[in-house]
């Protein structure tokens, strides 16, 4: 069938919306009709062409919202019309990552993913017969796509497929880092470094853990509010001094839990510095830039601190993703305030615009 998709037909280049070709899902995959998608970072990292393994033209996208159209040979899984959340973290509990239940990261899918190929090593997007590679195993800014089963968490109906889309990536990032890796736990104190929408996921995570103070830590005042609405209590501006003031105003110990969502490695550092000795836990979420490293000095380790770190928060997608859903639903994450705008597919370039201006936390298209 023909849809409509933004591509991404050179680096550095706006992404340019055009009909292409979609064939039909395959044994083992589900094609989706979109309705919402976010855009994120890594999209527009992806764009730029700085990202060394990624790859032009394709269909970028992956923060995903939607319903299910059609489903291939031996889906079991989902029928039509279910409401879905894309995964580029998919949980096709088989592989020996997945039977442990240690992590979230699936083996399964992993190789072809990265190249742009679906499991089988082919695409269903294509133009003028010439196959078009997918991004993430999503390809989300289009008005539908077809993704492997194992990639796909089905959530309540009731929730709007707007909201969906921020659990798609960067909301569950930071949800699943306080609660579901490092675990944060009641009446705790927590520092949150960095205030995008991981940042302010992991704000929410802490405080539906229970933590009794989380110092959210930004250089930009307007984000320290967006923090402040969604459950920190403290609220400072970044810089050199911060691990002084969170030692001083814990006693000189540090804090149980920090968490990083900068991606910059003076922070994560920071991060390190300012947790607690004994039992302080360090978690990064922010993708640095390649080939830099973390400076820690080791007695920081000895002295009884964890470093450790999430892809897409620990979060086990179509196990947990409907989880976190359901306890938007039941009111505990304000999702809507996080969405700062709204667009359409043939506006989707002023998405990366205002991620340029760091205007607002994320955009969601929309097709209608
Ligand atoms: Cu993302
Ligand atoms: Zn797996």
């Amino acid at each position: 069938m023909k849809i409509r998709a933004a591509v991404l037909e050179e680096f550095g280049a706006p992404l340019a919306v055009q009909d292409v070709d979609l064939a039909g899902p395959e044994a083992g995959e589900v094609l989706v009709r979109l309705h919402a998608c976010g855009v994120c970072h890594t999209d527009m990292y992806s764009a730029s062409g700085v990202d060394p393994s990624g790859y032009a033209p394709c269909v970028l996208g992956h923060e995903g919202a939607g319903v299910v159209e059609e489903i291939g040979e031996g889906v079991t899984s989902v029928v039509p019309g279910d409401h879905v959340v894309t995964l580029f973290s998919p949980q096709c509990g088989e592989c020996v990552n997945c039977r442990s239940g240690r992590t979230n990261i699936c083996l399964a899918i992993r190789e072809q993913q990265n190249l742009g190929y679906l499991p089988d090593g082919t695409t269903r997007l294509s133009r003028d017969g010439e196959p078009l590679r997918h991004f993430m195993g999503c390809s989300t800014f289009a008005e539908a796509t077809v993704m492997p089963e194992i990639a796909l968490a089905k959530v309540d109906p009731e929730s709007p497929h707007a909201a969906n889309a921020l659990f798609a990536c960067g909301l569950s990032t930071g949800l699943g880092a306080a609660m579901f890796r490092a675990k944060v736990f009641e009446g705790s104190t927590a520092v949150v470094f960095g205030l995008g929408l991981v940042g302010l996921g992991a704000v929410a995570g802490a405080r539906l853990m229970g933590a009794e103070r989380i110092i959210a830590v930004d250089l930009s005042e307007d984000r320290l509010k967006h923090a402040e609405h969604h459950g920190a209590t403290d609220l400072w501006v970044g810089g050199e001094g911060v691990v002084d003031r969170v030692l001083e105003e814990t006693g000189g110990f540090g804090a149980d839990f920090t968490f990083e969502a900068t991606g910059n490695v003076n922070v994560m550092r920071q991060a390190v510095e300012s947790a607690r000795i004994g039992w302080g836990t360090v978690c990064v979420t922010g993708v640095a830039g390649r080939g830099e490293t973390l400076d820690v000095v080791p007695r920081y380790l000895i002295t009884g601190r964890t470093v450790m770190g999430a892809s897409f928060g620990g979060v086990k997608g179509r196990e947990q993703v409907p989880q976190l859903v359901d306890r938007y639903l039941k009111g505990g994450i304000d999702v809507d305030a996080l969405i700062s705008h709204r667009t359409t597919l043939d506006e989707i370039n002023t998405g990366f615009d205002l991620m340029h201006e760091q205007d607002g936390i994320r955009t969601v298209v929309e097709y209608v």
